[in-house]
């Protein structure tokens, strides 16, 4: 595990999207596509506007670059705007120059849900797995939607949004009475089969958490912490997030 704490999560966000789109560029050098899966949240999107102006900038075609994300309400439409799907799209790819069949946004709307997760895993290993992923943390040590209980074996599925996620997530759901509380999320064994992992921390309210994830006993009991068995995983921190680790 290699951690970097900054200053502050502009200097942290600006340092990792130029060592992504490094990243992205070795990757297409040795195969003929990156496939990258996005967190949403508060977390990337001094991220992502970064990412934005260093791919302008340097002219970096998303010609083959596969974009998946971690999860999705479920019942909430794609275009709304509480959803992941709206997010993704309104703080990165519409601003970048993807074409449509590269992007692989999960839904929360399908009928068959079980077959629709498994048709998820299955697009990802066709693409070869995922090369990046890129990960925020919530306070309870949920990744994606891999919430405290979830198991290091767990693919792509179904889940209940616990209600500490459900009380963060009020704060920023335009109508905070209609917060879904079950979603679809990447599992536990999707995100540690990811190439190269990235999980980003900013403030004081992570710093117990982010403890716990790094230091802590692995289990089901903070999701994060099984992200110590990964080769490849880099914890972004800003001084606050870090300021518990011994
Ligand atoms: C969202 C996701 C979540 C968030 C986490 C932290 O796609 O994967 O696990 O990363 O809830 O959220 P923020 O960044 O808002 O603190």
């Amino acid at each position: 595990m290699k951690v970097s704490v900054f200053e502050n999560k502009e200097e942290g966000s600006k340092d990792l999207a130029l060592l992504l789109v490094n990243k992205i560029q070795e990757v297409l050098l040795k195969k003929s596509n990156c496939v990258i899966s996005l967190a949403t949240g508060s977390s990337p999107i001094i991220l992502y506007k970064e990412l934005i102006k260093i791919l302008k900038f340097k002219r970096v075609s998303f010609k083959n670059i596969i974009i998946f994300n971690l999860d999705e309400f479920i019942g909430v439409d794609p275009n709304s705007i509480n959803s992941y799907n709206y997010y993704i799209n309104n703080h990165l790819l519409n601003h970048i120059n993807i074409s449509n069949e590269n992007i692989n946004l999960l839904s929360g709307n399908k009928k068959n849900i079980i077959e629709y997760c498994n048709s998820i895993e299955t697009k990802i290993k066709k693409y070869g797995g995922i090369d990046i992923q890129i990960l925020g943390i919530g306070r309870n040590g949920h990744i994606g939607f891999n919430e405290p209980g979830s198991k290091k074996n767990s693919l792509t599925r179904k889940v209940k949004i616990s209600r500490d996620s459900i009380s963060v997530l009020s704060k920023d759901f335009k109508n905070a009475n209609n917060i879904p509380d079950e979603a679809i999320t990447l599992g536990i064994n999707t995100i540690l089969s990811a190439k190269n992992v990235y999980l980003m921390a900013w403030g004081l309210n992570k710093a117990e958490i982010i403890k716990e994830a790094l230091e802590g006993s692995i289990g089901v009991a903070c999701p994060a912490s099984f992200l110590q068995l990964h080769n490849d995983v880099e914890f972004y921190l800003d001084k606050n997030a870090s300021s518990k680790l011994s």
